[in-house]
């Protein structure tokens, strides 16, 4: 079976900063309160109403598309991870579609929480797989803004917005996404959702008055079931493929909670130097945490590194992923940088 490998990375940040001292002035709460319990400093907020979700994900797309000197007519699919859409339909995935030029590509929007970049990842992967296509784009991307009460500081303090983008082409032999384990469990689905704007609770005065548009979390209890879940299935994808903690080059874990994190890494026999962490600086930007990181640590990856990628969400969903880096990062972060010099 031919694999698939990640062998390009992209990604969009807004300009503006949401730091603790701005978050003390909007509800009860201080800066080392949400330092202690999160890991979290600041997060980046796309306040312009006119932007949204399919925007960050165009740019995170063009962004890739310019350093891999790659034709977005190349595309075939284009397969975007949010929970905050532009609109429940068209698919966020058709704006994107259009407003790169992806004229040849198909795709769809998949709604998993914090866990959708990783299940989008392995369904982008398994089309790889099969043969059916070449270029799969994947995006993680969320406006949590958009869904966030800032009136309500044991949620408004976590999130952020964001989006990045990961090509996968087929891998050389040995390479690219080896293994992959993917759960969910709607037993507790109440525990952390948007109760409204569904076909369920559709919006009305009511809806609104009760704020039942916005993220509600049980956090303490989604905590519990984190910390488990993430660690559990990291160990497991590390023990069935026979690796330890020594063969391990980066955990690349979704941003939820630095605690969360650190705990997961713990139980994989990770010194902190081997975990991917952007918490500080972005928070939790859904989707888009683990796609992130790969930007973020491209210079540092080498071709046959070995990462565990591993996520827990909203669901609940979670799963984690055996990934070789098929390329050397150093040489692709060089040659974009020369590229922009030149471009002035
Ligand atoms: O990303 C998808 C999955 N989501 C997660 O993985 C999130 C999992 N949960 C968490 O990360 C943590 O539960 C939180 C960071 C959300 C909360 O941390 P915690 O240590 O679990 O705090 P808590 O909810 O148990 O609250 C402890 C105290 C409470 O006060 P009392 O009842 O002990 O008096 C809260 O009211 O902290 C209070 N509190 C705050 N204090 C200052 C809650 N939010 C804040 C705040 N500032 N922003």
């Amino acid at each position: 079976m031919a694999r698939a490998a990640i062998t390009a990375v992209g990604r969009f940040l807004p300009e503006d900063r949401l730091t603790n001292a701005d978050l003390e002035k909007m509800v009860d709460t201080n800066d080392e309160w949400i330092r202690s319990r999160t890991g979290i400093r600041e997060r980046r907020i796309l306040w312009d109403k006119d932007k949204a979700t399919a925007y960050m994900a165009t740019e995170a797309a063009k962004d890739l598309l310019r350093k891999r000197g790659l034709d977005a007519s190349e595309i075939e699919a284009v397969i975007i991870a949010t929970v905050t859409p532009d609109m429940f339909f068209p698919a966020t995935a058709c704006l994107v579609q259009h407003a790169i030029g992806a004229t040849k590509a198909w795709g769809f929007d998949l709604s998993a929480a914090c866990s959708g970049f990783l299940f989008a990842l392995s369904t982008g992967a398994s089309f790889i797989e099969s043969g059916r296509h070449e270029k799969v784009l994947v995006i993680g991307a969320d406006k949590m803004s958009s869904i966030t009460d800032y009136t309500d500081r044991t949620t408004c303090v976590l999130f952020g917005d964001a989006a990045a983008a990961v090509l996968l082409e087929p891998a050389d032999e040995g390479y690219g996404i080896l293994d992959t384990i993917e759960q969910i469990d709607g037993a507790q689905a109440d525990l952390l959702c948007m109760p409204a704007g569904g076909s369920l609770n559709p919006p009305t005065h009511e809806t609104i008055d009760k704020k039942m548009h916005f993220l509600h979390q049980q956090g303490r209890q989604v905590f519990r079931y984190a910390v488990e879940g993430m660690a559990d299935v990291s160990v497991e994808v590390m023990a069935r493929n026979g690796l330890t903690g020594d063969d391990v080059r980066y955990l690349v874990p979704h941003q939820a909670n630095l605690r969360i994190i650190d705990a997961t890494a713990r139980r994989m026999g990770l010194t902190k130097d081997k975990v991917m962490l952007n918490i500080e600086r972005y928070g939790n930007t859904t989707a888009a945490t683990i796609p992130l990181c790969l930007n973020d640590w491209e210079h540092e990856l080498r071709r046959g590194d070995n990462l565990v990628l591993s996520a827990f969400g909203g669901g609940f969903t979670w799963g984690a992923m055996y990934v070789k880096w098929a390329y050397d990062g150093d040489k692709v972060a060089a040659s974009a940088e020369a590229e922009m010099v030149a471009e002035g």
